[in-house]
C-alpha cells in the first residue's frame, strides 16, 4: 500500500515591484526558500509569508509599495503567525524606520541581504522579535543569492553586476543599491553553463551599467571580452544584456552586433532627455550628438536593430525648448519602443536640491505628448514587419490567450501564434501577419 506523503512545507507569496532586476532578485529568493521548507503560492490569502520586493527608482513604484502594505494589515489581524517582510530599494532607503511605521512588519532585508533571508525568517520564528538587515557591501558575498540557476524554462536572467557608481544626478540607485561592484566572470559563465544544460535557450545579461562591467576585478575582464566567453557557451542560442549606459559604450561593443549572431539585435540605451544643457544637469557625461553618433555607428554595423530608451520629462529647469529638442531627437532616432517617466524627487539626490523644479501639470501636459507621439513611432515601426519573416524563440502559451503560443523576435518583439505547445523552447521562423502596439500577431512557417 502507498500512503500519499504530506506536504509540510509553509507557503510564501512574493510580490515585486519595479525592474527586471527585481524580478530576476524575486526569482532567486523563492528558488533559496524552497530549499528551507517553503513552496510558492499565487494565492496570497494561503501564504504564511508575504514578502514584498520594492522599488524606489520613481514615486509611483514606491507609492505602490506603500499601499500594498496597507492592504496586508486585514490578513495580518486574521493571522498574526503570518509574517511579511519588505526586501529591495525601499527596504534599503527606509531601514527601522519601515519597521516603526509599520507596525505589523516582521522582516526588513536590504538589497545586499537577500541572502541572509532564510536565517531572518528564522530569527522572527524562533524569538517572536521584529528584524532589519540593510548593510551594504563591498565585497562580492551579495552575488551568494545569484548562484542558484533558476527552474528549467526557455529563458532567464543572469546577474553580472550589482550597484552603480555613475551618480546620475535624479537617481537613487547608488544609495539603495550600493557601489559598482562585479561578478566573477568564472561564476558567471559557471551559471550560463548549468542554464543552458537545463535547457535555458536565451540568458540576459543584468546590471544597472553592464557595459563597464569588469572594474574592480582581480583578473582583467571586461564586458566585451565576458560576450565572447559567453558566446561560446553551446545550447544558448540567444544573448541580451540590460542595461547600457551611452557614455561607456565602445566601438569594441558596438563592433559585436555585427560579429555574434547570438547577439540579438536589440539594445536598450537610455537617453533621459534631447537637451544638452538638461543632460549635463543630469550628469548623464555625454551629449545628444554623441548620442546620435553611437546610434548611426550600431546602425551601420547592424541595420536592423532595435533601439529602446527611457526619457525622463520635467526635469528641473527642463523648459519648453528642451522638451521639444526631446522630441526632436525621437524624430532623428525614431526609437522601436520607449519608457518615459515624470521626474520626481528622490531623497539624497542632487536634482532633489535644484531650483526651477517643473509643475506637475506641464510634466503631466509633456509625458501626455511624448507617449502619444512615440506609440506612432512604435506602430509604424512595427507595421514595417509585416509579412517578414521573423525568429522567433517559443516561450509557450500565451497568458492572454491560452488558445495561442508567444514568443519574442530577436528584435524583443512579443508576437502571438497558433501552434503545437510542444515547440517550447524551439526557435521557428513565423510570418507576420499583423502589426499592433505592444505586440505582433503572426504564423509558422
Ligand atoms: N524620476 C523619474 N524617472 C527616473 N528614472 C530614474 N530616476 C528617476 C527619477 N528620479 C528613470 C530613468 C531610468 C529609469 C529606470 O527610471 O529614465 O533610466
Ligand atoms: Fe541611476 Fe545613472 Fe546609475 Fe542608471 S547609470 S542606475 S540612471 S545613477
Amino acid at each position: 500500500m502507498q500512503f500519499e506523503t504530506a506536504d509540510l512545507r509553509e507557503n510564501v507569496y512574493i510580490r515585486t515591484f519595479g525592474c527586471q532586476m527585481n524580478e530576476h532578485d524575486s526569482e532567486n529568493i523563492l528558488r533559496m526558500l524552497e530549499d528551507h521548507a517553503y513552496r510558492s503560492t499565487d494565492d496570497i490569502n494561503e501564504a504564511d509569508l508575504i514578502l514584498l520586493n520594492t522599488c524606489s527608482i520613481r514615486e509611483k513604484p514606491e507609492h505602490k509599495v506603500y499601499s500594498a502594505l496597507g492592504r496586508l494589515k486585514k490578513l495580518k489581524d486574521k493571522n498574526p503567525k503570518l509574517i511579511i517582510g519588505v526586501g529591495g530599494c525601499v527596504a534599503q532607503q527606509e531601514g527601522e524606520k519601515l519597521l516603526k511605521r509599520v507596525s505589523y512588519l516582521d522582516i526588513v532585508f536590504g538589497t545586499h541581504n537577500i541572502y541572509k533571508l532564510p536565517k531572518l525568517i528564522e530569527e522572527v520564528k524562533k524569538t517572536n522579535r521584529r528584524v532589519c538587515e540593510t548593510t551594504l557591501y563591498d565585497t562580492d558575498a551579495i552575488f551568494k543569492a545569484y548562484s542558484i540557476p533558476s527552474k528549467c524554462k526557455v529563458k532567464s536572467y543572469v546577474t553580472i553586476m550589482q550597484g552603480c557608481d555613475n551618480y546620475c544626478s535624479y537617481c537613487i540607485v547608488p544609495y539603495v543599491r550600493g557601489k559598482e561592484m562585479s561578478r566573477k566572470s568564472e561564476d558567471i559563465l559557471k551559471e550560463v553553463k548549468r542554464l543552458s544544460e537545463m535547457g535555458i535557450k536565451e540568458v540576459t545579461l543584468l546590471g544597472q551599467n553592464v557595459n563597464s562591467y569588469g572594474k574592480g576585478l582581480d583578473k582583467e575582464m571586461t564586458f566585451y571580452r565576458l560576450l565572447h566567453s559567453i558566446n561560446t557557451i553551446k545550447g544558448i542560442k540567444r544573448i541580451r544584456f540590460t542595461t547600457s549606459h551611452p557614455k561607456d559604450l565602445s566601438d569594441e561593443l558596438i563592433s559585436l552586433f555585427g560579429e555574434f549572431d547570438k547577439l540579438c539585435e536589440h539594445i536598450h540605451l537610455p537617453v533621459q532627455s534631447g537637451s544638452n544643457s538638461v543632460l549635463q544637469a543630469m550628469k548623464r557625461g555625454y551629449t545628444v550628438e554623441d548620442y546620435i553618433e553611437k546610434v548611426e555607428k550600431l546602425k551601420k554595423v547592424c541595420p536592423d536593430i532595435s533601439i529602446t530608451s527611457d526619457i525622463i520629462v520635467g526635469f528641473p529647469g527642463e523648459t519648453e525648448k528642451d522638451f521639444e529638442k526631446t522630441l526632436e531627437l525621437m524624430r532623428i532616432v525614431k526609437f522601436d519602443g520607449l519608457f518615459s517617466f515624470k521626474y520626481s524627487d528622490r531623497v539624497e539626490t542632487k536634482a532633489s536640491r535644484l531650483h526651477g523644479k517643473v509643475d506637475d501639470c506641464i510634466k503631466g501636459k509633456r509625458l501626455h505628448i511624448l507617449q502619444a507621439y512615440q506609440k506612432l513611432f512604435t506602430l509604424a515601426k512595427n507595421i514595417e514587419l509585416e509579412g517578414k519573416e521573423q525568429e522567433v524563440l517559443v516561450e509557450g502559451r500565451s497568458k492572454t490567450n491560452p488558445e495561442r503560443l508567444t514568443g519574442r523576435t530577436r528584435s524583443n518583439r512579443v508576437v502571438n501564434f497558433e501552434g503545437d505547445s510542444a515547440i517550447t523552447g524551439r526557435i521557428v521562423p513565423i510570418r507576420i501577419k499583423k502589426a499592433y502596439l505592444n505586440s505582433l500577431k503572426g504564423e509558422i512557417i
